[in-house]
């Protein structure tokens, strides 16, 4: 498609389709003309959740998007979460020991990555480690629904309005962005929205990169060094994103790479194949753990870059050596992969592995 038919109409989904990554950059850069206000962004997410995304900063254009997000961009800076590492690998130590008591055959991504990303946010919003169950379990398939989270959440919010502390969620109800205070509504939207965009999209990352280094046999390399691993990760990112198309609606008629798109109509930006793009990349189809530069667009780009891309790459620093240093001999226990294949979301839902400890 990029090569023959780079902006093309979907009839069956009634969508434009993007494919070429300076096409892709136009429309994620370009917030004017291409809009996020329309109920979607990671809308594919929310789709197959639990969870609303209405009213949250992902689908709002300026004014409303700076004022949603310039309430928490700051504790989201790399220097801001760093303090959290130890706290992370305590957590993927923690996982691992559960997961290694009952055996060494088991499924990296349902029993081992599964609960970690949720936990990180419960650590972040300052949740206590054994209340996180909620947050966990609203994910896709999960077993909590968002009105157990949305109680669960008020509750939390009434105890830091009354006791406040040193985390995100004190942070956002102080808030006043416009002069006046955050709604219990925009708290909670934000809270799902983290959890939302956080949880699977993580899972898939943990998940793809022990898919990738150990089918490229990179284990003992990363571990030893002679591998880079955050020039790796970034690899697994370009390589296996874990989201495949970002949305966006046409404020205008608007010229695509010679097509004419008309307003109001939806557009699919294809993150993965701009991604795979040979304009920019060079033997794209190969993954290369020590590809420099890698300017894969895989958190986004313009204003609505993924506002938790430092938090994403943390985790997979952390929570990765804490498992290469505890395992060895990694093996794929089936040569069959079960995809995620949903409108945006795509990874590997399962990953079963045996390992030597
Ligand atoms: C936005 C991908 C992890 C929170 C985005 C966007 C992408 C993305 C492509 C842009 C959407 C758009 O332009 O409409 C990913 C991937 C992740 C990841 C691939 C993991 C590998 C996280 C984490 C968090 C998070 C861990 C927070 C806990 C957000 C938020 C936005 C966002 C709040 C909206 C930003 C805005 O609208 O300004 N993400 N994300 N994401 N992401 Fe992530």
């Amino acid at each position: 498609m990029r090569e023959t038919n780079p902006v093309r109409y979907d009839e069956t989904r009634g969508c434009w389709d993007v494919f070429q990554y300076d096409d892709v950059q136009t429309v994620l850069t370009d917030f004017e003309t291409f809009s996020s206000e329309f109920g979607s962004g990671l809308g594919g997410v929310s789709r197959d959740s639990a969870v609303d995304l209405t009213d949250t900063m992902i689908k709002r254009d300026p004014p409303e998007h700076e004022r949603l997000r310039g309430v928490v961009d700051e504790y989201f800076q790399p220097g801001n979460l760093r303090t959290f590492s130890d706290d992370f690998e305590e957590l993927a130590r923690d996982q691992l020991d559960t997961v290694l008591a009952a055996g060494t055959e088991f499924d990296f991504a349902a029993e081992f990555a599964a609960p970690i990303p949720a936990s990180v946010i419960g650590e972040i919003l300052g949740v206590p480690r054994d209340k996180r169950e909620v947050l966990i379990g609203v994910r896709p398939g999960g077993e909590h629904t968002q009105e157990e989270l949305k109680a669960y959440i008020t509750e939390l919010v009434q105890r830091r309005k009354e006791n406040p502390r040193d985390d995100i969620l004190s942070e956002v109800i102080h808030a006043t962005p416009d002069g006046r205070e955050m709604t219990p509504e925009e708290i909670y939207n934000f809270c799902a929205l983290l959890l939302l965009a956080g949880s699977h999209t993580t899972i898939t990352l943990l998940t793809n990169a022990l898919w990738m280094f150990t089918k490229h046999d990179l284990i003992a390399d990363i571990q030893a060094g002679v591998i880079d691993l955050d020039t790796a990760i970034e690899e697994v990112l370009r390589y296996q994103p874990s989201v495949h198309t970002v949305e966006r609606i046409a404020s205008t008629d608007v010229e695509v790479n010679g097509t004419t798109i008309p307003e109001g109509d939806q557009i699919a930006a294809w993150v993965a194949s701009a991604n795979r793009d040979p304009q920019q990349f060079d033997d794209p189809e190969t993954f290369d753990p020590e590809r420099s530069p890698n300017p894969h667009m895989t958190f986004g780009r313009g204003i609505h870059v993924c506002l938790g891309a430092p938090l994403a790459r943390l985790e997979a620093r952390t929570v990765l050596p804490v498992f290469f240093d505890r395992v060895s001999d990694v093996s794929f226990a089936t040569d069959e992969r079960d995809p995620i294949v949903g409108p945006t979301l795509y990874g590997l839902q399962t990953l079963p592995i045996s390992v030597q400890t």
